[in-house]
């Protein structure tokens, strides 16, 4: 199987002819994202009017803050804003990993609120391939951060792909879906259309890596933005659909 785009991007480079190249590649994939950008900043009062008066719950000292699979610091923050200013009852998302983000969520809904989040499980062999989304899990225990807090009783821990899991019975159903699971073309297309459908109408989803160094990711989402409003939060590489509360 052949590399990825972010799998180049994210080489080592050790020589100075190799660091000037990566440079080079860097700035043309940022050139070719921007020329083919279909999802369009909006600033987040905008997109949810009020929101700047909402306080988020946040985790002090996160030991893996830094860790390749986690979001940045402000992207975790606005995802905990935007969600405990919306204050969603049934919460799914793909792609757990330590289970930071879940933990967020968690943190950040009404206490009867329940938090579905999908993983490989530990001893699936899809984690044994080379891919981008795959080399950087080994070694994370899925859910680490949410194992023995309080708010982990509020979570579902569910272990499968997430192109096999079986959305109708949340079909209409969820409040808040946040897509983090496969960052390929078709995952994420899979992954898109599930939450699509589970949605429920004035809910939210929101997307992880829209970034140049994820094409699998912008194309999927540039491609949806012909039949679904998609706005992307300014700063961050996430990206948010309010499903309209009847039609359309
Ligand atoms: C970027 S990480 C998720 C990060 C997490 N949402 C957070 O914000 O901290 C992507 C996760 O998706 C999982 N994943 C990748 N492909 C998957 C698939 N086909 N089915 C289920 N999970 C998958 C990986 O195992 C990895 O843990």
């Amino acid at each position: 199987m052949g590399k990825s785009l972010n799998q180049t991007l994210t080489r080592d480079a050790n020589s100075r002819y190799d660091r000037v190249r990566l440079m080079l590649e860097h700035r043309s994939a940022k050139r070719r994202f921007e020329r083919l950008r279909r999802v369009y900043h909006q600033p987040l009062e905008e997109i949810f009017p009020g929101l700047s008066r909402t306080r988020a719950r946040m985790q002090s000292a996160v030991p893996t803050a830094a860790s390749f699979g986690n979001m940045p610091a402000y992207d975790l923050l606005v995802l905990s804003t935007v969600c405990a200013h919306l204050q969603p009852r049934l919460l799914l998302e793909f792609g757990t990993y330590d289970g930071l983000t879940t933990l967020h969520l968690a943190m950040n809904s009404p206490a009867e609120a329940r938090v579905v989040t999908l993983d490989l499980h530990p001893d699936d062999p899809i984690r044994q391939q080379n891919t981008e989304d795959t080399f950087y899990t080994r070694g994370v225990t899925v859910g680490a951060h949410f194992c023995g807090k309080p708010e982990g009783r509020k979570i579902q821990q569910v272990y499968g792909d997430t192109t096999k899991f079986d959305q109708t019975p949340y079909r209409g159903q969820v409040d808040f879906i946040f897509v983090d699971a496969g960052h390929a073309y078709e995952l994420v297309r899979s992954d898109s259309q599930k939450a699509l459908e589970m949605v429920r109408p004035g809910g939210v989803v929101l997307w992880h890596d829209y970034h140049y160094t994820h094409d699998g990711v912008y194309t999927c989402l540039n491609e949806l933005t012909s039949s679904v409003t998609l706005r992307n939060v300014p700063d961050t590489t996430l990206v948010c659909h309010i499903s309209p509360l009847s039609g359309g």
